[in-house]
């Protein structure tokens, strides 16, 4: 795993975006795997900015997003279908039967993760697939337990995560219990992971995920099978990093 180390959250963000930007100058139809939550937002700030100085041309690209949460609906304020429209989609060129993000409101929702699975196949694989992390190393909403579903499915949010995501809703019972995320294999198949993670809440996440020990009680430990994954950390998220610890990894800058 490459590890770069950043003075803190702008940097971060700065420079995800400018591989996200790399990525898309490569390959114009790039299909993007894209993450919700605080990490990403100021990727997407630099994004936009780079769309609206005509650097980045988002016509021809392809995303999907990790995952949604089970009974909202996409114009709640706090879906992620929203979140990205705001935070994103709506102020970059991209075509939106290019968009893809789980229905939380589906009917059937067994057979909504049978679809969104198939979308996934029918592109093929993810080029560039973004992640954030839980403070307890889930990764889309793959959750830790006993044994993890590989494919997209649906999740009972831990009290972790529950607690975790409340600062986005008026009060915790507001919080979905339920979500659909991809699984770990369609994140696994992505050619390229970039994961980023900010602040010292994020340090415990990080120091398991950087073991190099496997385990489905931190499901982020299984970045460490994935031949191409960048980690782009600030220095609250690296603080309790050992010596020890960073011999294992390629630091970069
Ligand atoms: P956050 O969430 O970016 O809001 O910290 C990350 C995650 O839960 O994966």
């Amino acid at each position: 795993m490459k590890v770069m180390i950043v003075r803190d959250y702008d940097e971060m963000s700065r420079r995800a975006a400018e591989i996200v930007k790399e990525q898309i100058l490569k390959k114009p139809d790039t299909v993007l795997g894209l993450a919700t939550g605080s990490t990403p937002l100021g990727m997407y700030k630099y994004l936009i900015e780079m769309h609206k100085n005509g650097e980045i041309d988002f016509s021809n690209v392809i995303t999907f997003n990790l995952d949604e949460y089970i009974g909202l609906s996409p114009d709640h304020p706090q879906s992620y279908h929203y979140y990205m429209y705001e935070n994103l989609f709506n102020h970059i060129n991209i075509k939106k039967e290019n968009i893809h993000i789980p229905n939380g409101v589906a009917e059937d929702l067994e057979e909504e993760c049978k679809r969104y699975e198939r979308e996934i196949r029918r592109i093929g694989r993810i080029d560039l697939q973004i992640l954030g992390i839980g403070v307890n190393g889930h990764i889309g909403f793959n959750e830790p337990d006993e044994s993890i579903e590989t494919k997209t499915h649906i999740v009972t949010l831990t009290e972790e995560t529950i607690n975790a995501n409340k600062r986005f809703f008026k009060s915790i019972e507001e919080v979905p219990r339920r979500a659909i995320t991809m699984g770990l294999s369609s994140i696994m198949k992505a050619r390229k992971i970039m994961l980023l993670a900010s602040g010292s809440n994020k340090a415990k996440a990080i120091k398991e995920t950087l073991k190099g020990r496997l385990t489905t009680k931190v499901p982020s430990t299984v970045l460490a099978l994935h031949p191409d994954v960048t980690i782009i950390i600030d220095k609250g998220a690296a603080s309790l990093l050992t010596d020890e610890e960073l011999a294992n990894v390629e630091l970069t800058d």
